[in-house]
């Protein structure tokens, strides 16, 4: 571990909490971590230790591959996946939750619908808390697989020049997303209908880093200088108004001839689930990469399991 990184015994809630230095250690370790993470070699470096993974939201991927990459480490997993098989239902407060959890395990995976819910806990908690997406918040571990995922495809994510396209305003990974990037020097384009832009405040955020976004609701516009274009769902439910939704419901679909204009190396990313954004045509082309991207979840989570939770390979 390079001097200056440690992450023993801390929370992982958001990527403003992280520096570049810490970003590359994490995925310096997931690339050793990945003959592991295959099955290819086997480690019991967290052996005797209890993960609690809470997921108090739907979630395919993100639970999974947590408790997969757990299980690679020899860590034993509580999984709550029911919030209606729990104490909430009786009332009880996340808080209270949260510290009784804390008592019966050594680390603690949260996902909740509310935004700032992994701050709370991470606040009531002893052990370190990883926040595995709160709301329309962040998605820390996401943002960490998905720089992986670039830095594998093309060598470096420098300079690199990235579209997001889609639902930017609830889209929590793409709020993580945008604000690791600028600390690559990246060169961000916003694509979403107008009511789906990326919110005000992390445009300021954003800016104040140095990075001018650009913005527009024409994929056509941008495509042709893209290196990475990550498409993300329209967040259903986060929507108010289900009238809302209607309205941008599959506005936008990549497919064959949407990408006939780009780069020949241009990956296509997209954190999953998809709904109808991407064509399944595309699958089958050099450009996607999505089902990689889930797969490095699982060599991203064990490299932040093992740095909290203090276990070497
Ligand atoms: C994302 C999420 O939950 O924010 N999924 C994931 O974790 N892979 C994206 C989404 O649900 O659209």
């Amino acid at each position: 571990m390079s001097s200056d990184v440690n992450f023993f015994g801390k929370d992982i809630v958001s990527m403003r909490d992280f520096s570049r230095k810490d970003v590359e250690y994490i995925m310096d370790l997931a690339e050793e971590m990945l003959p592991y993470a295959k099955g290819e070699k086997r480690t019991k470096c967290l052996e005797g230790k209890i993960l609690g993974n809470l997921f108090f939201e739907p979630s395919t991927r993100t639970r999974m591959s947590f408790e997969s990459a757990a299980y690679r480490l020899g860590l034993h997993v509580m999984d709550v996946t029911q919030t209606s098989m729990t104490s909430i239902t009786k009332g009880e407060t996340l808080a209270d939750t949260i510290r009784m959890v804390d008592t019966y395990c050594d680390a603690i995976v949260l996902r909740h619908p509310n935004e700032g819910a992994a701050r709370l806990a991470a606040n009531v908690a002893d052990s370190p808390v990883i926040n595995a997406g709160d709301g329309a918040g962040s998605h820390p571990t996401q943002t960490l697989l998905d720089l992986f995922t670039m830095k594998r495809s093309k060598g470096s994510i420098d300079d690199l020049n990235i579209v997001l396209l889609g639902d930017l305003k609830y889209g929590r990974t793409v709020h993580s997303l945008s604000h690791a990037l600028t600390m690559f020097g990246a060169k961000l384009t916003f694509v979403a209908p107008e009511s789906l832009q990326m919110p005000h405040d992390i445009i300021e955020s954003l800016k104040s880093k140095g990075c001018n976004p650009y913005m527009t609701d024409d994929l056509n516009d941008v495509i042709q200088d893209a290196d990475v274009l990550y498409v993300t769902r329209i967040q259903r439910e986060r929507f108010p108004d289900p009238n809302e939704y209607k309205k941008v419901a599959g506005m936008y679909r990549v497919n064959n001839e949407a990408l006939r204009e780009s780069k020949k190396d241009l990956i296509v990313m997209h954190p999953l689930p998809r709904v109808d954004e991407i064509a399944p045509e595309v699958d089958s082309t050099e450009h996607a990469k999505y089902f990689e991207q889930a797969f490095n979840g699982i060599p991203i989570r064990m490299a932040l399991l093992a740095s909290v939770m203090g276990g070497e390979l």
